[in-house]
């Protein structure tokens, strides 16, 4: 991972995984010998940051599934790939100004196709100070539907599909007013 991801992924853990991260460090330092020198805290991975997010979407009290719904807006001109159903969830930042998106928003778009009992993939978006300040600050990640993140379809198995992801961004900016998003534009349905 690169050094600026890692920064920031550092922070976002501390909104809301710092007491997860403490107790594994705690738990690790105390497993070892007394005399042993600690090492200095490890950055997580691009794979265990979206594992940790994966938990927080899925957090008893909270779970995405209970969160807001908002309208999917499919437009004529961009082509979709998200399947042909589905449903939006927003989080409580997100759902306050949904034509601001103040940091920390996140949605959860569940991608199914026609009538399957689950969806093929999960996306996210999730808004995050210093994530990609040219494109919005989101980060994006898709997950498989047992919560994996899924992988590029490239030789070899593909990289994650988790950050600054090019084709995510690419698509996302025909999204009306450069918020990348498209549920909250007003255009033509198919
Ligand atoms: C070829 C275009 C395209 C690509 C590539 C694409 N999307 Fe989308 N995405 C859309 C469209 C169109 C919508 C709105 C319609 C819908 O929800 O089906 C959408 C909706 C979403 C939403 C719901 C919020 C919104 O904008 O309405 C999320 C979250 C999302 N996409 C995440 C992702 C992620 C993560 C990736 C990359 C892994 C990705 N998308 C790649 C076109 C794209």
């Amino acid at each position: 991972m690169r050094g600026l991801e890692r920064t920031w992924v550092r922070d976002v853990l501390c909104v809301f995984l710092v007491v997860p991260v403490v107790a594994s460090t705690a738990w690790a330092q105390g497993s070892g010998s007394s005399r042993a020198t600690p090492s200095p805290p490890r950055q997580p991975t691009t794979e265990e940051f979206a594992a940790s997010l994966w938990k927080y979407l899925h957090r008893e009290q909270a779970p995405y599934a209970e969160w807001q719904a908002a309208e999917i807006a499919a437009p004529q001109s961009v082509q979709d790939p998200h399947g042909s159903n589905g449903k939006v969830y927003l989080n409580d930042v997100a759902a306050k100004d949904t034509e601001r998106f103040a940091y920390s928003s996140i949605v959860v778009r569940e991608d199914y196709v026609d009538n399957a009992d689950r969806p093929q993939s999960i996306s996210v978006m999730y808004r995050v100070r210093g994530a990609d300040p040219k494109s919005g600050d989101w980060y994006w990640l898709k997950y498989t539907p047992d919560g994996k993140l899924a992988r590029s379809a490239t030789a070899g198995g593909g990289r994650p599909i988790a950050g600054r992801v090019a084709s995510c961004i690419e698509c996302h900016q025909k999204a009306v007013g450069k918020d990348l998003v498209f549920f909250n534009d007003a255009v033509p349905q198919k």
